[in-house]
């Protein structure tokens, strides 16, 4: 197992993991030094691309974005979304991670559970592509949000396919929308961490979507915290650069060459 994978894993119980998105190396590069783990996530349909759904993200975008997070990425552990269709079955599975995995140098890919995709997680694991599952409200087989968990029945299910999850090798699984009593009793209950989205403090780390969080996503949920507003910031900047562009106050001869 790669020594940052086994060190994610033996976080459980001690301190909470750090995990946040990326989908460039500019970003990447500041996590980097304050996050355990970096997702490059399908979410980029949304955030990047305006799409309403993360279902048009292919194989070469996250590819490509892999590619320029990797640049900014020094310690944190490296993970990649498989985008919808690229698993659908246990070989196309096994050839898009081998193609996730040697075009971007990833440590790991993820994958969003449906039906019995945990015999996919099993087979990767066999092949040696370490495997973080995804739990919960998954956006890329579930047209409409809803927070799972909310009875007894609905936890002894999410519960369930966590161990499945887990028995099948993943080294943590993401847990999307669960509510709190959920959490608890999957991360109680399975070895592996769980990372929560929108799951309540009862999970052994949290993510979030980076975009979300400095205010430039326009998406702002109850479970996100905005820790700045960049939209109000970058909107004062360009503001700022198109009446010195019309007023003729730049470029300057600071900026000019002679
Ligand atoms: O795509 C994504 O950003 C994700 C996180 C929300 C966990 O899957």
């Amino acid at each position: 197992m790669k020594p940052k994978i086994k060190k994610i894993i033996l976080k459980k119980n001690k301190s909470k993991i750090v995990s946040l998105t990326a989908y460039s190396k500019s970003i990447a590069k500041i996590l980097d030094k304050y996050c355990d783990i970096i997702l490059v996530g399908d979410s980029m349909a949304n955030v990047l691309y305006g799409h309403n759904n993360t279902h048009k993200i292919n194989l070469n975008n996250i590819i490509q974005h892999s590619i320029s997070v990797k640049k900014g990425i020094n310690k944190s552990l490296f993970v990649v979304d498989m985008p919808k269709h690229s698993y659908d079955n246990p070989n196309k599975a096994l050839k898009n991670a081998k193609l996730i995995m040697q075009k971007t140098k990833c440590d790991a890919v993820k994958l969003e559970d449906y039906k019995d995709n945990f015999r996919i997680i099993e087979l990767l694991v066999k092949k040696k592509i370490p495997v973080m599952g995804h739990l919960g409200y998954t956006p890329q087989f579930k047209n409409k949000f809803k927070i799972e968990g909310k009875n007894l029945k609905e936890i002894n299910n999410l519960l369930k396919k966590a161990k499945l999850i887990e028995r099948a090798g993943a080294f943590s699984i993401v847990l999307e929308c669960v509510t709190s009593s959920a959490a608890k009793q999957i991360t109680n209950n399975i070895d592996i961490p769980t990372i929560g989205i929108g799951s309540s403090i009862n999970c052994d780390g949290q993510i979030l979507v980076t975009d979300d969080i400095l205010g430039l996503s326009g998406f702002y949920p109850k479970f996100v915290k905005k820790y700045t507003n960049l939209n109000r910031i970058i909107e004062k900047a360009v503001k700022k650069y198109s009446r010195d562009v019309k007023l003729e106050n730049f470029p300057t001869k600071k900026n000019s060459f002679r």
